[in-house]
């Protein structure tokens, strides 16, 4: 897959770092945050930086949050090896320790993560050659999410806090967080936004009218086929939100099945967006209801299902007022304060917006996802 464009964000991103910025990045599932930041990284030499992605989805443990950092240095950038070793023999004079242990895997397990990390933090904030390192962590909200559920709060909140002491003392560090939880509203929630004060906030949008024209032109030249204009618009206009993956999906179907006439018509674009909602087509959009079920806790999650099951009844949307009476339907209590919370939720991680000139109203951002959710998801819950 080749990646497209991009170019106004990376330069936006770039001018923050080199303003000394650290950055948080947030926005929902799909969008391209991962592919963007291994642009970043590629081109973080050029920067006048050393880039690092760590992904640190799928853990718990603040432990391991580092063990990903480390590998993450020694793997992928040009001096990785021998600052990780550096930073060995500076944690091994550090914690006095058994002197047959040489690997800082096996350091690790023998010290406490914050002299860890804090030794590793101060060598990666002395680049002998004046890069200095970004570091770009993908999906920390999930892990955030994570250490909250399996640890309590005060243990999320103190390594939050703790990152941010970092990022205070060791300037030569960038970071940028990202992730497709609204890290911003957990926070806000569990008291600890704080920890985010000094983090420039940077939304990632999806593509704009003009970049999503020009993709899809390319994708179809890809596949030597042309577009008629009105089937452009109808795939725009029809998936309502110009997420390149959504985009890509339709396109490709579009080209299939232009077949010999290698035309995509607007009869054509309109096929391809009903198919989209095949069943065969589920992986498409399982990661929006993954995405519920995976990191909010009962009684929320159902809440946000029915909060949506509500919405998405209406294409026009629905009023915060209906919304509330049916969450409270069962005799539950959820308050207004709760429903914002929720709302909130739903709007930062993507999928639906305020509607324009109607306030307390709200509609599906992405109207295919809007039919999937009411073909799929409403009957199921
Ligand atoms: N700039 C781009 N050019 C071309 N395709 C893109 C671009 N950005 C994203 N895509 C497409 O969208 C898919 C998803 O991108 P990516 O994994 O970066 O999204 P994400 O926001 O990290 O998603 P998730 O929330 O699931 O982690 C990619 O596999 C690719 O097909
Ligand atoms: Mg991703």
């Amino acid at each position: 897959m080749d990646f497209f464009d991009r170019e106004q964000e990376s330069e936006d991103l770039w001018r923050l770092f080199a303003k000394d910025n650290n950055v948080l990045m947030l926005a929902p599932r799909r969008i391209g945050k991962t592919m963007l930041l291994h642009k970043l990284a590629d081109e973080s030499e050029e920067q006048g930086f050393r880039g690092v992605v760590v992904d640190v989805e799928g853990y718990g443990e603040e432990k391991d949050f580092f063990q990903q950092l480390c590998s993450s240095i020694q793997e992928e950038i040009g001096a990785g090896r021998s600052l990780i070793s550096t930073f060995t023999s500076r944690l091994k004079q550090a914690i006095h320790g058994d002197d047959t242990i040489k690997d800082w895997r096996q350091l690790l397990l023998h010290t406490d993560w914050q002299r860890f990390a804090e030794t590793l933090l101060g060598t990666l904030n002395e680049p002998g050659d004046g890069k200095p390192l970004l570091i770009m962590v993908d999906e920390l909200p999930i892990f955030i999410m994570a250490l909250l559920r399996q640890h309590g709060t005060e243990r999320a909140k103190s390594f939050l806090y703790w990152l941010r002491n970092m990022q205070q003392r060791y300037r030569a560090v960038r970071w940028l967080y990202t992730g497709s939880i609204g890290l911003d509203a957990v926070a806000r929630r569990e008291g600890m936004e704080g920890a985010l004060v000094d983090m420039e906030i940077y939304p990632l949008q999806p593509f704009s009218a003009e970049t999503a024209r020009n993709f899809v032109q390319h994708l179809c030249v890809k596949d030597r086929c042309r577009i008629d204009d009105k089937a452009l618009v109808a795939i725009m206009d029809g998936l309502g939100w110009l997420s390149p993956y959504y985009l890509d999906k339709i396109v490709s179907d579009a080209c299939a099945q232009a077949g010999k006439t290698a035309m995509v018509t607007p009869e054509v674009a309109e096929r391809s967006l009903e198919a989209m909602l095949d069943k065969s087509k589920r992986v498409y959009w399982s990661p929006w209801r993954e995405h519920l079920d995976k990191n909010f806790p009962e009684p929320e999650r159902t809440h946000l299902y029915t909060a949506l099951e509500v919405i998405a009844a209406d294409p026009t949307g629905a009023h915060r007022d209906t919304i509330i009476m049916t969450l409270n339907r069962g005799g539950e209590q959820v308050t207004g304060r709760d429903l914002s919370f929720l709302l909130d939720t739903l709007i930062t991680d993507g999928y639906v917006a305020p509607c324009e000139g109607q306030p307390g109203r709200y509609r599906f951002v992405m109207n295919l996802l809007r039919l999937w959710w009411l073909r799929y998801v409403t009957c199921e819950s």
